[in-house]
């Protein structure tokens, strides 16, 4: 296990952010398209939004490899001594949680496009290859399960957000700042 410091490495810092950037994005336009666009309406319109939500979310399966052997070859900074064991356990959870959902919901979103006979492109430059044929049997498990891990994920998120934002102007601890500082050297 890495040693304990005060702040995450610049380059965890920078995967943190930038992740949560095109995730944070990407939710935003899936959501939309899910749920107030339809092909009746305008098909080419919503068919255009999904293939930007699905260019932008491949990304971070590609992101997250990199940021878990990251995370496993450099030390992540301690809790506060503040925090009573429950809520250190509590916190460790929910990131790893977080974790699952950073692999989980591109793969659910690869296999529903994949079953549903459509590529899974990648920043409009390639394609990740097809593991799957057009399979409306394993669409009709894979999508409701990329739809209800969304929602799921950004209920999580918006629980992760809160607890940041009360542990910087609440208790005044350093765990914000752990992923935005550096140490002074
Ligand atoms: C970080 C990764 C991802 C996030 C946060 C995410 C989030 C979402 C959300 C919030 C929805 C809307 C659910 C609803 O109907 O309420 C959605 C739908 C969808 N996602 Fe993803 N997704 C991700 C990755 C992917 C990937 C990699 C693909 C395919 C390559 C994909 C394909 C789809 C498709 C086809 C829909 C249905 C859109 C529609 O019915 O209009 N997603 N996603
Ligand atoms: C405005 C949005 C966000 C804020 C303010 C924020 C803030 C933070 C902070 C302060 C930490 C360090 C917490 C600690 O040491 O206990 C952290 C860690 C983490 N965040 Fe976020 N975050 C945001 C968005 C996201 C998003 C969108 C994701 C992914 C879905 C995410 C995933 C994670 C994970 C997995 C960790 C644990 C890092 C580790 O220990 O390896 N965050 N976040």
């Amino acid at each position: 296990m890495p040693e304990k410091t005060q702040y995450y490495t610049r380059t965890a810092q920078y995967l943190h952010w930038i992740m949560a950037i095109i995730f944070i994005t990407a939710w935003v336009i899936g959501f939309y398209s899910g749920n107030f666009l339809s092909y009746d309406v305008d098909g080419s319109f919503k068919g255009n939004i999904i293939t930007l939500h699905k260019n932008i979310a491949t990304v971070i399966l590609f992101l997250v490899v990199v940021r878990l052997f990251w995370r496993y070859t450099h030390p992540t900074p301690a809790l506060p001594a503040s925090m009573s064991p429950a809520m250190k356990s509590a916190a460790h959870i929910a990131h790893w949680i977080l974790y699952f959902i950073l692999i989980a919901l591109p793969i659910t979103g690869c296999l529903y496009s994949w079953s549903a006979g459509h590529p899974a492109p990648v920043l409009y430059l390639f394609e990740i290859p097809r593991l799957l044929d057009k399979n409306p049997e394993i669409m009709s498990i894979v999508a409701p399960a990329h739809v209800y891990l969304s929602w799921f994920a950004g209920l999580l998120l918006l629980g992760h957000i809160a607890a940041a934002l009360k542990h910087h102007f609440i208790d005044k601890d350093h765990v914000l700042r752990s992923m935005l500082g550096k140490d002074k050297s």
